[in-house]
């Protein structure tokens, strides 16, 4: 499905396991529920971005590229990932991080500067803003610089997840069950759009829902548009036709409380309970959030007791050294 043509390094340790949280099912009282470990993907503390930096640090690479440009929150999962990336692959780094410099760097900054990754902090954005403007002073200084865009979502980077609906297919098979719905994070796109474009090519016929993180919209477009837009050339780039409306992505905005990075009283209780119950760490900015968006939408009635759920846990586990102790205990 994917062209061999489609330049790709390997960085990170697939299929990610497909376990059941029984515990948490029985504390529920409610439906079977599977978690997809992406946590466990390897690549400096694993999480989702190692499936599209597979793919776009192998277009970097065919472009002759030797350093690796990106942006986000100054604790960004993806400056994290995307720093490891160019680490083992001799690539040179630099992060436009968007806020103000900690006096102390800790959970994913701290690992950023432990990478060797160079970094910029400005207050003008942390969605990329201001990628162009720094290729472009890299350029005149003689590097050869590729951006990875923020949270490394457009078409190249969302085809790591198509493959990965492609992989949870085969382990569903595999394993002979029947999944009514997957639940995630959504936030930059790459992943909703990609398992979306998987789900056409697998035939899969339960339902996606993305729960929504980020209250903001990007300069461009608002977040619903953008979701069709890159489905659409996810899909253009892997030679698939078909066309990706709007109204095949379920996106649940209920959860996003206090906006971006800002964890409430039901993140904190998703941690808790996911951290006692089944011994798995989740994070405060994703899947704390998306986590919380499944134990509502059970409590609510909206997921019933006879589905079958998938959880994708897509990591984010650094983040929880970065925030004190009373926003999980
Ligand atoms: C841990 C984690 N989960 C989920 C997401 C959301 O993925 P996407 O940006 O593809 O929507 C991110 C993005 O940074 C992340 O770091």
């Amino acid at each position: 499905m994917v062209p061999d043509t489609l330049p790709k390094v390997s960085l990170g340790h697939f299929p990610t396991p497909l376990e059941e949280l029984t515990r948490l099912s029985d504390l529920l009282d409610g439906p079977r529920i599977f978690i997809k470990r992406d946590d466990l993907s390897g690549l400096a503390f694993g999480g989702n971005k190692v499936r599209k930096l597979e793919y776009l640090v192998g277009d970097a690479l065919s472009r002759r590229a030797d350093t690796l440009i990106t942006a986000g929150a100054v604790q960004s999962n993806h400056c994290r990932q995307t720093a490891a990336a160019a680490a083992r692959c001799g690539l040179a780094c630099e992060l436009l991080l968007g806020g103000n410099e900690p006096e102390v760097p800790t959970g994913n900054l701290l690992l950023d500067k432990m990478l060797g990754a160079a970094l910029h902090f400005s207050d003008a954005g942390r969605k990329g803003e201001a990628l162009e403007g720094l290729a472009a002073s890299l350029k005149s200084a003689g590097r050869s610089p590729y951006i990875v865009p923020y949270g490394g979502s457009n078409a190249v980077g969302g085809v790591g997840f198509v493959l990965a609906m492609q992989e949870l297919a085969t382990q569903l098979t595999a394993h002979e069950i029947s999944v009514d719905r997957v639940v995630f994070a959504s936030s930059s796109g790459g992943t909703h759009a990609g398992l979306v474009v998987g789900g056409a090519v697998t035939g899969f016929r339960g339902k996606l829902t993305g729960i929504r993180i980020d209250k903001e919209d990007s300069r461009n477009e608002s977040y619903r548009e953008l979701l069709p837009q890159l489905a659409g050339q996810i899909a253009e780039l892997l030679g698939i036709s078909g066309t990706f409306h709007e109204s095949l992505f379920e996106l649940n905005e209920e959860y996003v409380g206090e906006g971006y990075g800002i964890p409430g009283k039901l993140e904190r209780e998703a941690i808790s309970l996911l951290a006692r119950s089944e011994g798995i760490l989740l994070d405060p900015v994703y899947t704390g959030r998306a986590m919380a968006g499944l134990l509502g939408l059970i409590r609510k009635g909206t997921i019933s007791a006879t589905e079958h759920v998938v959880f994708w846990h897509t990591g984010g586990s650094p983040a929880l050294f970065a925030y004190p102790p009373e926003s999980f205990l």
